[in-house]
């Protein structure tokens, strides 16, 4: 139905630094300087059936990006916790191609102010349009919840010179990330249609980290579901593959808990600030059919006061004063160490949650960072703040929980803290999640365990926008001015991009450092600031988890190289939805990575 002509675009001048930039880099990527076009009318196939039609693009199911099927079927977990990789791959493609064609993007920032028609193929020559994308999964999993590694995620992405397009992968996840690169490789015209210029194009690609995750809490502040569902899109378009859900915490408990209804009925903030077992179901499979597994926190034993709202009995040294004595922030309070009745509450928790994790997640997270000696002073089951007598209840608490956890198929993870600072005997099993040092990540690492990196000094999106906690006029006001945060400087994408996961880590060590999560706490960021306090920061984030601090000459990669790219990037973020900061001005954009650099 396209002509096949060739089309010779002597006019066309590309600019170097702005060759169809893909976000995370690829391994490998080589391209060409032929111009193809795309429209909906291109023949689409996965493992040989038909995975397009152009009606699709404007069947009901494409009115937003956002609210893509997330209808229990046919997508959803069946009865027996899975979901296909046909219906990965199925829904993936129509989403994928309905988004480029719907939400193109003018690149007109990322060139010289109007000369945009410089650098776009003439439209009205004859074009040569990609008529057919060929989709080959090599060995069908339906694994969607694997333990870090456990899938492959690679893939092969080739544009021929004639517009013959092939994605090939062994996963459906790595279909996903075939698919997500695929769509980047397309600008809209100012004149209409969307093309790519470097054809042809060959990529070779697979993730450095197997583990390459946000940490959301959604306990300082809660957000409605579809705010956490769109986070899970903008996750995958950067080739994530884990969102840590901090569920809970001292100020509030947003988790339904049917078995234990006082928990959200009084730890929420206010009734329906909360999220129902359907809520998570939706939540959990959308994010799987978009190669994100949903896995969730109780932090404890500290970080537990909400508890108390709803079974005050249970929580010692509940909003102690002065909280600076008792604990890291207000309002203090811990579960309580040697009350029968905890454990007790415990297996019900856990008896009534994992089961519902289960379908969707390898793992469960026990927290246990920032537990507070003093605060067992204040537990009269305990009353005492030495280390001799905590440490064997503190063990004897995560050893019962990890035992729930571990019954029903599930791989525990704690903060740090429970391994460097409390030295609890724990099995190999333990994914232990660092975020004080490098020092923790390699010292984690040559225990033998598993770690998660993303040091606080590089990977706390929170930090750097100055103190929450008000002082008023007097010394503390004195001592505390300018009221910097703890963390302070704010850590902008240039600092991320910086941060080594490995660094720390001895080289024979290494092989045990999953990959790493970045961190959103959310003490001062809410739905209104969400998506601007994540992205485009995280993105950063996640270049360095898929394609590694280090470019394949095994130099830093650099912030010039990658400015213009995440620009790009970023653009095609907006236009799909997201409210990413801007990476630079558009001075800096319409120049190329050197413009704006020192
Ligand atoms: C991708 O291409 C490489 C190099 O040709 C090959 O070794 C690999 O098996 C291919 N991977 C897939 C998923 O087809
Ligand atoms: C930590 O535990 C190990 C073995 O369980 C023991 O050898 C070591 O002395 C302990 N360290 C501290 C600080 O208690
Ligand atoms: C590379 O980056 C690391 C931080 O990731 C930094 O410590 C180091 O100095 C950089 N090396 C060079 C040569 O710039
Ligand atoms: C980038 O832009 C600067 C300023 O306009 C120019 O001097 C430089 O030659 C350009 N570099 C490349 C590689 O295009």
């Amino acid at each position: 139905m396209h002509s096949s002509s060739i089309v010779v675009v002597t006019a066309l001048v590309l600019n170097t630094h702005i060759v169809h930039a893909i976000w995370p880099a690829p391994r490998s990527f080589s391209t060409g300087n032929t111009v193809l076009w795309i429209d909906p009318t291109i023949e689409v196939t996965y493992n040989g059936k038909k995975a397009w039609g152009a009606h699709q693009l404007w069947g009901p199911a494409f009115n937003s990006e956002h609210i893509l099927d997330t209808q229990e079927t046919p997508f959803g977990a069946n009865a027996a916790g899975t979901i296909s990789s046909d219906s990965v791959a199925f829904s993936a493609i129509p989403r994928a191609l309905a988004s480029m064609f719907k939400y193109g993007l003018i690149p007109w920032k990322l060139h010289p102010r109007n000369e945009l028609s410089q650098f776009e193929p003439a439209a009205d020559a004859s074009k040569t349009f990609v008529t057919s994308l060929c989709i080959t999964q090599k060995c069908p999993q339906n694994n969607f919840k694997p333990l870090a590694g456990e899938v492959d995620e690679s893939y092969n992405l080739t544009i021929s010179k004639e517009g013959e397009a092939t994605i090939d992968a062994i996963s459906a996840y790595g279909i996903l990330h075939g698919l997500t690169s695929f769509i980047q490789l397309f600008y809209e015209h100012s004149k209409g249609g969307q093309y790519i210029a470097v054809a042809p194009v060959s990529i070779a690609d697979a993730p450095k980290f197997k583990h390459r995750g946000l940490n959301l809490d959604v306990a300082r502040n809660w957000y409605p579901v579809p705010d956490i569902l769109r986070q899970i899109d903008a996750l995958a378009w950067n080739k994530f593959n884990r969102l840590h859900i901090h569920m809970s915490d001292s100020q509030s408990w947003p988790m339904d808990i049917p078995s234990l209804p006082l928990l959200s009925r009084k730890g929420a903030y206010s009734p329906g600030l909360t999220y129902s077992p359907s809520d998570m179901r939706q939540i959990q499979s959308y994010a799987a059919l978009r190669g994100v597994e949903v896995y969730i926190e109780f932090d404890m034993p500290g970080h537990t006061t909400s508890i108390a709202h709803g079974y005050p009995d249970l929580i010692a040294a509940a909003n102690a004063l002065p909280w600076e004595t008792y604990c890291a922030e207000p309002p203090c309070g811990s579960l309580q160490l040697g009350n029968p009745a905890v454990p007790v509450f415990l297996q019900k928790l856990f008896d009534d949650v994992l089961p519902r994790v289960k379908p969707y997640s390898a793992y469960f997270h026990t927290g246990g960072d920032e537990v507070n000696k003093n605060t067992y002073l204040l537990d009269p089951t305990v009353k005492s703040s030495d280390y001799k007598v905590l440490q064997p209840l503190i063990q004897k608490f995560v050893d019962r929980n990890h035992d729930q956890i571990r019954k029903v198929g599930l791989t525990p993870v704690v903060w740090e803290e429970m391994l460097l600072d409390w030295n609890l005997t724990l099995p190999k099993d333990v994914v232990v999640q660092s975020w004080l040092s490098d020092e923790s990540v390699g010292a984690i690492a040559k225990k033998g365990y598993k770690v998660l990196a993303g040091n606080y000094n590089y990977w706390y999106l929170d930090c750097g926008h100055g103190q929450w906690l008000n002082f008023d006029n007097g010394q503390s006001f004195q001592n505390f001015y300018p009221f910097n945060d703890y963390c302070s400087p704010l850590k902008n994408w240039r600092l991320v991009y910086a941060y080594d996961p490995l660094a720390g880590v001895a080289i024979e060590d290494q092989h045990l450092v999953l990959g790493g999560e970045v961190h959103m706490w959310s003490e001062q960021t809410d739905p209104v600031n969400l998506d601007s306090m994540l992205w485009p920061r995280v993105c950063a984030a996640g270049e360095t988890l898929w394609s590694g601090r280090h470019d394949s000459q095994g130099n830093n990669r650099s912030q010039v190289d990658a400015a213009p790219r995440l620009a790009e990037f970023r653009e095609r973020m907006v236009a799909r939805g997201i409210r990413a900061g801007p990476v630079q001005m558009v001075y800096c954009t319409q120049g190329n990575g050197t413009t704006c650099s020192l």
